[in-house]
């Protein structure tokens, strides 16, 4: 039986810390759902179709890899697709007590759901889409962020 995993976020906007777990997470699993939230409660800076189309100009080279947005719940976009393990990144320690949490809510929902975690690699240990967007909003330098070609889509966002 083929391994389908999803990679959940918001990614707003993808950075080098979600592209290393991507590329890392698409090692492990047979096929990988990067699993684009559309959160309503969130006022994010792209749209989920920005965002989408974002990461599909990043993972085009990926073969086992695609991108889907969700509404809702994610446990029940899991069972819509047919994936039965979610990927998440941990930075640090402040990211687990979280992390932990919502891993185990989700295997009480449903107990075929398990999740994995990726630690980061220690150079992007700092880096979140919040750090990006913070410095981004100040006219920041962002080049060891995000790949070059949403540089200036992002600055335009604060123009
Ligand atoms: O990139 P983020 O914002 O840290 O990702 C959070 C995400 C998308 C993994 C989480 O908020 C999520 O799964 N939301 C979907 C709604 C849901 O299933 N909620 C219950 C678990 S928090």
């Amino acid at each position: 039986m083929t391994k389908k995993a999803i990679y959940p976020g918001s990614f707003d906007p993808v950075t080098f810390g979600h592209m290393d777990i991507i590329t890392r997470a698409s090692c492990i699993a047979d096929e990988l759902v990067i699993g684009v939230l559309n959160n309503r409660a969130k006022n994010p800076l792209f749209s989920l179709e920005e965002r989408v189309s974002m990461i599909k100009e990043m993972t085009g080279d990926m073969p086992n890899v695609t991108v889907a947005s969700f509404d809702g719940l994610l446990v029940e976009f899991m069972n819509e697709i047919g994936a039965t393990l979610i990927v998440r990144g941990l930075r640090a320690v402040t990211d687990f007590e979280y992390e932990l949490q919502i891993a185990q809510a989700n295997h009480v929902q449903d107990s075929k759901i398990e999740t994995i975690f990726l630690t980061t690699d220690p150079k992007y240990s700092y880096l979140s889409s919040t750090i990006v967007k913070e410095f981004a909003s100040y006219g920041g330098n962002i080049a060891n962020f995000v790949p070059e070609c949403f540089i200036d889509r992002i600055y335009k966002k604060y123009q």
